[in-house]
């Protein structure tokens, strides 16, 4: 039986979202990166704000529109972001780690731009925080926990260790491998998964899918197997 949701069933909820990619500087005018839009991690900010909750959106460099009445926080680096979400989430009922954050940095950041010279460059990077890992670790058990997985192989199999190893309560598996829905796309098709089940979501454009996927987090799911 489905259940019927409140139009405001966020209502004095708090949420944090994170969208978009991270930047990491190589050198003054250099940077890693990836294609990461935003658009999914938006439209759930978007989403989640209708449905009456307190949003934070903490985001990565995007150009897509702030949803009225989400408040957004600007972070470039992985560890800006960390910061920022280590900020918001001790009293947040609901946190969703969008955002596709770069698990690598340059070892040294050049305070001069990099010359070219020799055939071939090679960079040192070092790993970033997993947040989600982090986040995992010091759950209390009235929050929610979200994370993403975007696989461009085994898809379900590797979102699967995600869910045990960073301890969310779901994971929303990405395939990254269809080039026509995903990163950048208005559309996009994911499964979510939980330690009880897994549910495949027909595509659908990323604002639609974001209540879908509201719906299935605040329904329940979890616990009812
Ligand atoms: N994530 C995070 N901090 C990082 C890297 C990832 O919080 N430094 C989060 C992402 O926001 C996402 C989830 O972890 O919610 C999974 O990200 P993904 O890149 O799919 O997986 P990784 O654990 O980074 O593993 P890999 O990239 O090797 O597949
Ligand atoms: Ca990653």
């Amino acid at each position: 039986v489905k259940r019927k949701l409140s139009k405001k069933d966020l209502k004095n909820k708090k949420v944090v979202i994170t969208a978009g990619p991270t930047r990491e500087s190589l050198d003054p005018v250099r940077f890693l990166s990836n294609y990461s839009s935003g658009k999914m991690g938006y439209a759930l900010a978007k989403a989640a704000s209708y449905r009456g909750a307190e949003v934070k959106l903490i985001s990565g460099p995007s150009a897509v529109e702030v949803p009225l009445g989400v408040e957004l926080a600007q972070i470039e680096t992985a560890e800006e972001m960390k910061e920022a979400v280590f900020a918001e989430y001790k009293n947040a009922d609901l946190v969703i780690m969008a955002a596709a954050v770069s698990d690598y940095r340059p070892q040294e950041i050049m305070t001069e731009k990099i010359k070219k010279s020799g055939e071939n460059l090679v960079l040192k990077l070092e790993r970033t925080t997993d947040i989600l890992a982090e986040l995992g670790k010091n759950k209390k058990s009235s929050q929610l926990l979200v994370g993403f997985a975007a696989e461009s192989e085994n898809l379900l199999e590797n979102a699967q260790k995600k869910l045990s190893k960073k301890q969310a309560d779901y994971i929303i598996a990405n395939d990254i491998s269809n080039q026509s829905i995903g990163f950048g796309s208005d559309k996009n098709q994911v499964s979510i998964l939980s330690e009880e089940s897994i549910v495949k979501l027909p595509t659908a454009d990323k604002e639609k899918l974001a209540h879908q996927i509201l719906n299935y987090i605040l329904s329940g799911q979890k616990n009812q197997g």
